[in-house]
């Protein structure tokens, strides 16, 4: 079993007045918790504090991982629109205007348009999902976010035939973005990324609206982001304001920064190291005072993924 579980599940009696409860289901084997995101506002939504206070999150005993505390998964971050140290983002993210939010839907879709965050998430059950994110830098931490299949979006605004991509922006808004006015930056802006449409579709694909049973924080890329687990992190761009379906592979900001380190796939994968250091291990964060190494796995762990890759040549493609 590869998909780390949760037991967690939310009794109806615990979500707030604002969130309906509809059901409790079995998602790919992973218990999940679910709420109904209904016309749920961003600004409203909220799991029980005695959820995540009072019990906290235990260990997982079946795979043995740990979730991260909490404070290190918001104080070590990547967001390089606010700077390239780890804990900018947590510094300045929070003059980032996340509310009201909307995203525009472009290229070859049946139906294109803006549509506001409450529209994107209307009649679409929110689950928590365990992940573990594996950074190409080879940190890696257990996150478990709040969000939905990005699927679910994509079934709404219906690809065309010819749509083979899906290219994903960031915002870019200078004023409340202090990184994106460095003089010398290692990237461009705004933040772009994409995934082929079966990557996008696959089950494990989500786009997180919350983390430990809250929403999101502003450096955890508020108010929308997506989330790739079998991917190195920079996959999973944050606060998206612009989803775009393409027929060609979208250009992606790390592999516009540098193609021979960063590749379009970027799948964790063990066997392919960057250029510059190993892939074959990972830091757990967070660290103590003696270094915990654990071994990389092929796609994060994730094995369901390899059908996707089936043909292809992944030190290639990397
Ligand atoms: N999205 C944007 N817009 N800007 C970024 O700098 N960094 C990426 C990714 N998404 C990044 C981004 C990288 S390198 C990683 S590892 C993850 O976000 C980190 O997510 P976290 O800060 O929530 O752990």
């Amino acid at each position: 079993m590869v998909l780390i579980k949760t037991k967690r599940e939310i009794p109806s009696s615990e979500i707030t007045p604002e969130a309906v409860y509809l059901s409790r289901r079995k998602f790919i084997g992973q218990s999940s918790a679910v709420v109904a995101a209904g016309a749920l506002a961003h600004s409203t939504f909220a799991l029980p504090d005695s959820w995540i206070e009072d019990n906290g999150y235990e260990p997982m005993d079946e795979i043995g991982e740990d979730i991260t505390p909490k404070k290190h998964a918001t104080n070590h971050n990547n967001f390089f629109e606010f700077g390239t140290g780890k804990t900018d983002p947590a510094k300045h993210a929070h003059q980032m205007t996340v509310d009201p939010w909307s995203v525009e839907i472009e290229g070859l879709v049946e139906k294109p348009g803006k549509l506001s965050l409450e529209d994107v998430i209307k009649d679409i059950d929110l689950e928590e999902r365990i992940y573990r994110l594996r950074c190409v830098e080879a940190w890696s931490m257990v996150i478990p976010w709040i969000g939905f299949p990005v699927k679910k979006v994509l079934d709404k605004v219906r690809p065309l035939s010819d749509a083979k991509y899906v290219k994903f922006t960031t915002l870019l808004r200078k004023s409340e973005m202090p990184g994106t006015k460095a003089l010398f930056s290692s990237i461009e802006y705004p933040y772009v990324e994409g995934l082929r449409l079966d990557e996008a579709n696959h089950p494990l694909t989500i786009f997180a609206i919350g983390m430990y049973g809250k929403v999101l924080p502003n450096q955890n890329g508020a108010p929308f982001r997506l989330v790739v687990p079998w991917k190195y992190g920079f996959k999973s761009i944050k606060s998206i304001v612009k989803i775009e379906l393409t027929k060609k592979q979208p250009q992606t900001t790390w592999n516009l920064s540098a193609s021979h380190e960063y590749g379009f796939y970027a799948n964790v994968n063990p066997k392919v190291d960057h250029p510059r250091w190993s892939q074959a291990t990972e830091r757990r964060l967070p660290q103590g005072l003696i270094p915990r190494s654990i071994k990389t796995k092929m796609f994060n762990g994730y094995d369901e993924v390899a059908s996707l890759y089936e043909g292809l040549d992944l030190k290639k493609n990397f």
